[in-house]
């Protein structure tokens, strides 16, 4: 039988501090609960693909653990070279989370140093961090069992 013997998978990342969601927080801070149901989530596909790997001979397995890195990032954003981890860099709106990138959105001027691209999606400077922290460029991986970069060669 053939199908899928090497896949790669980055896990639910910390869904609950996108601009979007803090935005609807009075202080702007990040929503536990839709955290915990990232994380809810995240252990179910590390179990389940735990669980499925010994039945099907062959399969070898990566998963990423974006939610770790990126609560990480937003820890100590200056560490990774980030000046703001709370607002989108185009939006509208409280912390640029009201209102999706437009035309006529207000843009930050050096969106690498945003973690936050818009309401709810990372910046491509984030997402090159992960890409480095998850060891498709190099350096540190935070990979469960594999690392990425065994299964992209
Ligand atoms: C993040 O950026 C927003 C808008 O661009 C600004 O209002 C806010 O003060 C910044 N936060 C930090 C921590 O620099």
């Amino acid at each position: 039988m053939m199908g899928a013997r090497k896949i790669a998978i980055i896990n639910v990342g910390l869904s609950g501090c996108l601009p979007v969601v803090r935005a609807h927080d009075a202080r702007g801070a990040c929503n536990d609960g839709v955290n915990e149901l990232a994380a809810g989530f995240n252990g179910a596909l590390k179990f389940f693909l735990a669980d499925l790997a010994p039945r099907l001979p062959g399969l070898a397995y990566s998963l990423a653990d974006g939610f770790a890195h990126r609560q990480a990032l937003i820890a100590n954003p200056q560490a990774a070279g980030f000046v703001n981890a709370t607002s989108a860099c185009c939006g509208s709106g409280r912390l640029g989370g009201e209102g999706g990138c437009l035309p006529t959105s207000n843009i930050c001027g050096d969106s690498d140093g945003y973690v936050y691209w818009d309401w709810d999606k990372v910046d491509v400077a984030t997402a090159n961090r992960g890409h480095k922290a998850f060891g498709i460029v190099g350096d540190r991986p935070v990979t469960f069992p594999k690392e990425l970069k065994v299964e992209a060669k």
